[in-house]
């Protein structure tokens, strides 16, 4: 009989749990015995973090946001933190230690769910022998292989929904209200939920943008008897000649720094530039918890699904992508090699411009 472990890494996004029910009802259909490495890799080495998975243990799971196997952005185990006597944080490599007891314990494939981080550390692991199939998720929706990863739609319907409630104590103060959403260098999320959620501004790391430009807009709303504005800001945007602003590392052995402080920062260059009075949001995690919506909850479900056929077939060292109207499998060293970002001349872009909204240059 098969055995096949299933791990969720990085980031958590709506609609993890849904892959893992899906793996798990898939593979048991097929007679095989899935078991949860629980925080990323941490079950491969220590058998009380390896969870036994049955149809019955997951039932009821994919409307839950989050993961039942719970996940981290700091368990590399090709740089694991570790602290010395000194009370320092090394990094050291148990890359061999987790292949050897992925071995011994005679697991036939390992399901990696995670963003590129993640992808790319199974990607490693596939190169050392371990069989490995790759399944995209990210709130951030910045894989280029695939035309969309789950947890996407779901922060964008929060942060749209954030944006509905904004616009009403904006308008009873006759404020601008800036509202700071995630998408490290990608402004799927800003984009979306920006045009959705009737912003007047949106700021992308795709496009530097100019002050004057945004306090021009705000000020054409007054002059046209609009008092209030809604500013909506990437966490990666930046202005023209200005650096993407970040809060540190944060918890040692995070592989990347935390980004923020631009929507406070820009709404402070409002508030001294036309003296409008100016409150600042960070939407935060508030975007990667909840429920997943139907979208997602399908998507992450066809690619558990997807990704059990192609370890079915031994298609290994691949990545399940969905390339409408199909699913289909991109090697892995493919899918960690670009990040997508939002193209200025697509529809979405020319679509906001057409409706009036600014996006922080002159155009
Ligand atoms: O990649 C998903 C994401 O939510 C980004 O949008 C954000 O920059 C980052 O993770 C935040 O990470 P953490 O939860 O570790 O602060």
């Amino acid at each position: 009989m098969r055995k096949i472990v299933i791990s969720t890494g990085g980031g958590d996004a709506p609609g993890l749990n849904a892959v893992i029910f899906a793996v798990v009802n898939s593979a048991s259909r097929l007679g095989w015995e899935v078991y949860g490495s629980r925080h990323g890799y941490k079950g491969f080495l220590d058998p009380d973090e390896l969870l036994r998975l049955t149809p019955k243990d997951v039932e009821g799971i994919t409307p839950i946001g989050g993961t039942i196997l719970g996940t981290t952005n700091k368990g590399n185990p090709f740089k694991m933190p570790v602290q010395n006597l000194a009370g320092e944080t090394q990094f050291v490599d148990i890359s061999e230690r987790v292949m050897s007891c992925f071995k011994r314990m005679g697991f036939y494939c390992h399901i990696a769910v995670g963003g590129d981080g993640s992808l790319e550390i199974a990607h490693r692991f596939a190169q050392m022998g371990m069989p490995v199939i790759g399944v995209p998720k990210t709130i951030d929706n910045d894989l280029e292989a695939t035309d969309r990863t789950f947890g996407f739609d779901t922060a964008v319907s929060t942060a749209t929904e954030a944006l509905d409630k904004l616009h009403s104590t904006a308008k009873s103060h006759d404020r601008v209200l800036v509202v700071e959403v995630m998408g490290r260098e990608s402004g799927w999320i800003a984009l979306y939920s920006g045009i959705a959620g009737g912003a007047d501004v949106i700021l992308l790391p795709e496009l530097p943008f100019d002050m004057e430009a945004v306090c021009a807009k705000i000020s054409e709303n007054e002059l046209h008897g609009k008092r209030y504005s809604i500013v909506v800001v990437a966490e990666g945007a930046k202005a023209e000649g200005g650096k993407v602003l970040n809060r540190g590392t944060g918890e040692a052995g995070r592989a990347e720094v935390v980004l923020g402080g631009i929507g406070e920062w820009v709404a402070e260059e409002i508030r001294q530039r036309i003296g409008k009075d100016t409150r600042s949001l960070v939407l935060g995690h508030l975007q990667r918890g909840g429920s997943p919506t139907t979208f997602d909850r399908l998507l992450a479900l066809r690619f558990g699904g997807a990704a059990v056929r192609m370890a079915d077939a031994g298609q290994f060292d691949h990545m399940v992508a969905w390339t409408p109207p199909t699913m289909s499998a991109v090697p892995l060293e493919v899918a960690i090699r670009c990040r997508k970002h939002v193209d200025l001349n697509s529809d979405k872009v020319l679509t906001a411009r057409s409706i009036g909204i600014c996006l922080g240059d002159k155009d």
